[in-house]
């Protein structure tokens, strides 16, 4: 049976101080490990990483990731962090293909691709994130444009590469937005992607890959979303910062 997740990405917010005071907070209000039915995952800014990863260490079912990792282990690249440092610092995740990264930091299909074979490569598993603009739905194109991003960012690996990573949809005109999917269009995407890894993968695979839905995920949607067969859990920005919020969200799951 494939894994629930809710993962919290904080993107560009949150100090260590307040870190720490937020997941304090989250791992007080979250029901015993055997009563949950989704695996929890916080994925801060890399200054807060180390941190969360020594407040989440032996909580069973609660991990950390990071947001983002460099095609290379190491070298001249200022600024960047590269997978085996965020290993190493105790993160078992890492988010890929961020929309706001795809955005602002140009980032491709085929960078993503050497991404995500340095991240499992480290042992981290990727949570790879895909997703349509509004104008590509509009033209009707969605399942295209998301197709491309699988296949190109995803489909080199290998089976058992494959099967240690978890998908992320996220329509683009959904984040921040406030603007959610609704129920089908959310399970309609799932299925088309399920059927995607399926062909290329087997049925065996795609029914155990993770695909967790995000953009304006709030404890008032997420129990209809996430009762959907092939909606497995959330990637949740803004909600995932505040604790009461986002322990409605693993709750509804
Ligand atoms: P949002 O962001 O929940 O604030 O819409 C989701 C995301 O970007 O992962």
């Amino acid at each position: 049976m494939r894994k629930k997740i809710v993962a919290g990405n904080w993107k560009m917010h949150k100090t260590c101080a307040e870190a720490r005071q937020l997941v304090t907070e989250v791992l007080k209000g979250l029901m015993p490990a055997a009563q949950r039915k989704a695996r929890v995952v916080f994925c801060p800014p890399f200054t807060a990483l180390e941190t969360v990863c020594s407040l989440v260490a032996g909580e069973p079912e609660v991990f950390a990731g990071a947001q983002n990792c460099h095609w290379a282990n190491h070298g001249a690249f200022t600024g960047e962090v590269a997978a085996t440092m965020i290993k190493a610092c105790g993160a078992s995740y890492v988010i890929l293909g961020h929309s706001e990264r795809r955005q602002y930091f140009s980032e491709t299909n085929v960078v993503l691709a050497q991404k995500v074979v340095r991240a499992l490569e480290a042992g981290l598993a990727p949570i790879f994130c895909v997703g349509e603009p509004l104008e590509v739905r509009e033209a009707n194109q969605h399942k295209e444009l998301v197709a491309t991003q699988i296949r190109e960012g995803l489909f080199h690996l290998t089976a058992s590469q494959f099967a240690q990573l978890t998908i992320a949809y996220e329509p683009v005109w959904a984040i921040g937005t406030g603007k959610v999917a609704t129920e089908e269009q959310a399970q309609e995407m799932h299925a088309f992607i399920r059927s995607l890894i399926a062909e290329r993968y087997g049925t065996e695979i795609a029914e155990n890959t993770t695909i967790m839905y995000g953009g304006s995920c709030k404890p008032s949607n997420a129990g209809g979303l996430f009762a959907q067969p092939d909606v497995d859990g959330g990637l949740i920005g803004g909600a995932s910062l505040n604790a009461e919020e986002f322990l409605g969200i693993i709750h509804a799951c």
